[in-house]
């Protein structure tokens, strides 16, 4: 089979890698891939969002699966683009995506189907938006309707903090146009579970929960960024929750698509709080999360490939994933001044001692080669230090010890991922 993945992050790194184990597998290629794809897939200069460049690229090398990483290309309809043209595409198509590129679209499903989630209010105007902060008090949460790259909620502790983000959102538009709805909802207290079903249209089967850590800074500080680090299993997720959250968050939904006409194929995202009442959705994405897929695939057994094919070919039911009974974690190292300003260009060496540690497995995102081939800074989150253990606290010592050999001094990371769970 010839597999083109689309993207060029840690997560399609981690897919990429996942899928070169598959016995089924004669190519790999990946668009636009980076340098550490490169070492297990031919990788193509064509971007992610250009749908007509990936749908041309696939046709061109007569490729067999499209697998889409990021929720950019599938909300501008990546999926429905290959399907147009007779490709086989592992994703939602653009009107199911609508799921996570609408936060206004993902609380009307929500609520058809009756899943648990955060009561809530939508606003085209910003009179009406303050009438309801000041009627609702603090903390509340503002969110920008459409994407933001993962920059448009403010979880407020003060009024005045909320009425700020309705002013940035709605007037001074720093979100562009993904600002002019706001969704304003009641603020949730827990802890906070990344949980992953992979999707059919009608069947969903779990693929495991990980636990991201969002704030850049040790001790969850700082600003709010992609994710530092992961692992999984997330041990507050127990097989109890697993299955509630199945039957009342992912299969209703799965339902309410379909009964629209709009079918989810592809692995939806459950972003759940673990409240007090039980669990509650904050939000739904339409693709794996990264760094979150990394600390998945290091834990599957089984062969992915054979799994995203019967999720594109409907044939998911009864379909068995193992996985193998360990702890991974992965520690995002950054450029110094993200999320802000990361630095680029600087250099990265030590990689090949790093990746001796036994259990560790190097995942790239932001890097890149420069003009006399050595590997640079060339984004905010830079590199993923992955590891397996037979306990997260073997997984965790595994990746600090490889980050110690890791010579880029302009990069950080945090030091206390997994702190939750250890
Ligand atoms: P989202 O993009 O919807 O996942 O929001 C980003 C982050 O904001 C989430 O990962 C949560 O940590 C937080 N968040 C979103 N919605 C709520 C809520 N209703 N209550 C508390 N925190 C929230
Ligand atoms: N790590 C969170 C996300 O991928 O959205």
């Amino acid at each position: 089979m010839k597999v083109l993945v689309v993207g060029g992050g840690g997560r399609e790194h981690a897919l990429c890698w996942a899928i070169a184990a598959s016995p089924l597998l004669t190519r790999l290629i990946c668009a636009p891939g980076n340098p550490g794809i490169a070492e297990i897939a031919e990788c193509f200069d064509v971007g992610a969002e250009d749908v007509a460049g990936i749908v041309a690229l696939a046709k061109a090398e007569a490729i067999d699966l499209v697998v889409v990483g990021p929720e950019a290309s599938l909300t501008l309809g990546m999926a429905d683009a290959c399907a147009a043209a007779g490709l086989l595409c592992f994703g939602p198509r653009q009107e199911a995506a609508r799921l996570e590129g609408s936060k206004s679209f993902f609380k009307e499903i929500a609520n058809a189907a009756g899943a648990p989630t955060a009561a809530h209010a939508r606003f085209t105007e910003v009179g009406p938006a303050r009438a309801y902060i000041r009627a609702q008090g603090a903390p509340i949460v503002v969110k920008a309707d459409g994407l933001a790259a993962g920059k448009g909620v403010v979880v407020a502790a003060t009024m005045q903090e909320a009425q700020e983000a309705v002013t940035e959102m709605m007037e001074n538009r720093i979100h562009g146009d993904a600002g002019s709805v706001v969704v304003i909802e009641e603020c949730l207290v827990g802890e906070e579970i990344s949980f992953f079903a992979l999707c059919d249209g009608t069947h969903a089967i779990p693929l495991g929960a990980a636990q991201d850590h969002k704030r850049v800074g040790d001790g969850d500080t700082g600003p709010n960024t992609g994710g530092m680090g992961a692992y999984s299993p997330a041990p507050a997720f127990t097989e109890a929750l697993q299955a509630e959250v199945m039957a009342t968050c992912v299969t209703p939904v799965l339902a309410e698509l379909a009964r629209r006409g709009a079918p989810f194929q592809g692995v939806l995202f459950a972003g759940v709080m673990l409240t007090a009442e039980g669990p509650k959705l904050l939000e739904f994405n339409v693709r794996f999360g990264d760094p979150e897929c990394q600390a998945l695939m290091l834990r599957l057994r089984s062969d992915l490939l054979p799994a995203l094919l019967a999720a594109c070919q409907g044939e998911l039911k009864d379909f068995d994933l193992r996985w193998e009974k360990l702890a991974s974690i992965v520690v995002v190292m950054a450029a110094r001044g993200y999320p802000l300003s990361p630095l680029r260009g600087t250099e990265i060496r030590g990689l090949e001692a790093a990746a001796q540690v036994p259990g560790v497995q190097i995942f790239h995102a932001g890097t890149s080669l420069d003009e006399d081939g050595r590997l640079v800074a060339n984004g905010g989150r830079v590199l993923g230090i992955g590891a397996t253990g037979a306990t997260l606290a073997e997984a965790r010592e595994a990746a600090y010890a490889a980050i110690a050999k890791v010579d880029w001094p302009e990069g950080f990371c945090r030091s206390d991922i997994g702190w939750r769970a250890l």
